[in-house]
């Protein structure tokens, strides 16, 4: 027996979660247990689900996080393999459910698997998502190689520094990544404060924020869309570092290119 029988909403849900997991590790952006995904999956929730009882005792969050009351998360487990994930999501994640204190979570199916060490952010980003009144469901915390290699020179932490290289390598990236990439200094990785410099950060404008030395972290309505913009940020990445081993600094598209594309578009300036 499994939470997702016979609902196929939620199934379709964690299988999307399962189709990405696969392709982060096919892309080498997963080794290990990098990397974690968070889908808030309380629109697909019954009344069958509400009455589980939990499989786990109460566990704290680390953080108070007031919209929260009462939602439920498909989170991937601590120390568990994206690959894994691909095969099983069931046994490589689980649902958990916010108590009314908005402090502590119960897991709820279908093993008692610990969710992902970095709860604090996705859960943080969540909260802020509802408090914000937006549609996006989904958090997807990744380990994209060039895109963190970018982030060990300084010139590619400066605000938007990247953002205009990495729109400016091939038209697509500012169609399919409009608000570009935010930054994020290096903090400890699980800490709250990293949490609370990735919401300040989305608030500032952005889907998709880098964490210096570590990974992107990326929010969108679903958790196919939110790796469609982290992967087309990286296939930028992956274009500049062509020309370079090529022995050139591309040109990039210049600024007339970009406004004809932004207007096309009807991108934000
Ligand atoms: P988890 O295995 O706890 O999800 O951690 C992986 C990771 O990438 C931490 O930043
Ligand atoms: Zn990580």
């Amino acid at each position: 027996m499994s939470i997702l029988d016979n609902r196929p909403a939620l199934q379709h849900t964690v299988g999307q979660v399962a189709e990405v997991a696969g392709y982060l590790w096919q892309k080498g952006w997963a080794e290990r247990n990098g990397g974690n995904i968070t889908v808030n999956i309380t629109d697909e929730v019954d009344d069958a689900i509400r009455a589980l009882p939990p499989i786990s005792d109460p566990m704290p969050i680390g953080t108070t996080l007031p919209h929260l009351r009462g939602c439920y998360f498909f989170c991937k487990g601590t120390n568990k393999r994206m690959r894994d994930l691909a095969r099983h999501p069931m046994e490589n994640g689980s649902v958990i459910r916010i108590l009314d204190d908005c402090a502590s979570y119960v897991i709820l199916a279908d093993q008692p698997v610990k969710p992902t060490s970095e709860l604090p952010s996705h859960l943080g980003v969540h909260d802020y998502l509802i408090a914000k009144g937006s549609p996006y469901k989904a958090s997807l915390h990744t380990h994209p190689i060039e895109l963190v290699a970018l982030t060990h020179s300084p010139r590619w932490m400066e605000k938007d520094v990247a953002t205009r290289m990495l729109w400016s390598m091939i038209p697509e990236t500012k169609a399919f990544c409009p608000r570009g990439l935010g930054m994020v200094p290096y903090m400890l990785p699980s800490s709250v404060e990293l949490g609370e410099a990735t919401i300040r950060t989305i608030d500032s404008g952005y889907d998709v924020v880098m964490w210096e030395k570590h990974g992107v972290f990326a929010v969108d309505a679903d958790i196919m869309s939110a790796f469609d913009q982290v992967d087309v940020l990286n296939k930028s990445a992956q274009i500049y570092i062509s020309a370079k081993n090529m022995g050139f600094e591309p040109d990039g598209m210049s600024d007339a290119q970009m406004q004809e594309m932004s207007q096309a578009f009807n991108l934000p300036k």
